[in-house]
């Protein structure tokens, strides 16, 4: 975890609290209505509502009362184009599913692979057939057979798929960025989206719409898209989703957004107003981290609440727990307890706040881990046998 100094963190709370004023002046999809005596009981509920919610713990009760009455007088829901919010109550226990990502390559040509996946994980995430530049390498030339496979394999064995991603600076082809005119490449954004996920349409039902499009400061990263476009693409991309799937749970997927920082601030700007036109339905918190610094549960709960409270899902989608000798001190038994109370750290959050649904780590063994087997940081050990942190993961995400 790379963490910003205190003065960066009182700046990236101011912008917190100014992005929250604003929310609460003007609720999603509402009228701006600056008189009680002008607006409806449940917008002034509603109001009241954004108002608690950004007092201390202590007023946590209250709000719970105020939702309890909100809800109590809701008048039955007109057809809505976006599922009903979930809000980021106190969550009764529940079971939440545990996922990984999955590399094809493995599933094929090891047996222990598919057999642990098989046993400990009911969701896959691919961890790279799906990107564009593996699935679109030329303009118009799709390759599906590996993403066929992966969608084959989990409905055989009766298991979801997180479909990651379409849109990632990162991760996309370089055909893209010769594209000379805007138009060209919104119609290029456009295309791919939709051949995407039309071609998964029922049996993917999450995506990562568009991942990692924020630089640590909160400003948009550059790439392809964003040199052509500017800051619409993610919209361009979430309206196409929406268009080419309206079943289908659209989320935004970000890393190190996980604690009070700049790259958080930015990222609920950009979320309310995906979610204000019913464009979004969650967002995905990487969560790849170390035992060297990390954020805590309460952190993390802070921060799902704050997502939750914005009217969205929330899903942990890549952890991992860096844990390798030199990353703190103390014997190997000592860094592994440590990584599965962080791990349990952040499934005890997850597990606490009603919108968190699902909880993927980033690999199924520390042998192919994406940051180095020597890392250590999965829940799984190089030979498949499992770590403290499987049994810790596993009780905290249990009903
Ligand atoms: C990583 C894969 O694990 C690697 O195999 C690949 O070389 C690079 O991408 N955030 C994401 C994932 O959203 O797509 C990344 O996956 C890890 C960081």
């Amino acid at each position: 975890m790379r963490r910003i100094p205190g003065a960066a963190a009182a700046i990236g709370a101011v912008l917190i609290l100014c992005t929250s004023v604003q929310a609460s002046v003007r609720a999603p999809g509402a009228a701006v209505a600056t008189r009680s005596a002008d607006i409806p009981s449940e917008q002034l509920l509603e109001r009241r509502l954004n108002r608690a919610a950004r007092m201390t713990v202590r007023s946590r009760a209250r709000v719970h009362r105020l939702r309890l009455k909100a809800v109590k007088r809701r008048p039955p829901a007109p057809v809505a184009p976006v599922p009903a919010p979930v809000v980021g109550l106190t969550a009764p226990r529940r079971s939440i599913p545990l996922g990984s990502s999955v590399v094809l390559k493995h599933l094929r040509d090891d047996a222990a692979y598919e057999a642990a996946l098989s046993r400990e994980f009911v969701q896959l995430t691919p961890e790279n057939e799906l990107k564009m530049n593996r699935v679109q390498p030329e303009q118009g030339r799709f390759e599906f057979a590996e993403v066929d496979a992966l969608v084959d394999y989990a409905s055989t064995r009766g298991k979801t798929v997180r479909g990651h991603t379409l849109i990632f600076g990162k991760e996309t082809p370089a055909w893209v960025g010769r594209i000379l005119l805007a138009g060209d490449v919104e119609a290029a954004l456009r295309a791919h989206v939709r051949a995407v996920m039309s071609r998964y349409k029922g049996r993917i039902r999450e995506w990562d719409v568009v991942n990692e499009a924020l630089e640590t400061n909160g400003t948009f990263r550059h790439n392809a898209w964003f040199d052509k476009l500017g800051e619409r693409y993610v919209e361009i991309a979430f309206a196409e989703a929406r268009a080419t799937d309206p079943g289908a749970r659209l989320f935004y997927n970000e890393f190190n957004a996980e604690t009070n920082n700049f790259k958080r601030a930015s990222e609920l700007n950009l979320v309310r107003k995906l979610r204000a036109k019913g464009l979004l339905d969650g967002v995905g918190l990487q969560l790849h981290t170390a035992i060297n610094g990390y954020p805590t549960r309460s952190e993390l709960e802070e921060t799902m609440r704050l997502f939750a409270d914005a009217g969205l899902e929330v899903q942990v989608t890549e952890m991992d727990v860096i844990a390798k000798g030199d990353a703190a001190p103390g014997s190997l038994t000592a860094r592994l307890d440590l990584q599965a109370s962080v791990f349990k750290g952040a499934a005890d959050a997850c597990q606490a706040v009603a919108a968190c649904t699902r909880f993927t780590v980033w690999g199924v063994t520390d042998r192919y881990s994406w940051m180095g087997a020597e890392e250590i940081p999965l829940l799984l050990d190089g030979s498949y046998t499992a770590k403290p942190a499987l049994a810790a993961v596993r009780a905290a995400l249990s009903a």
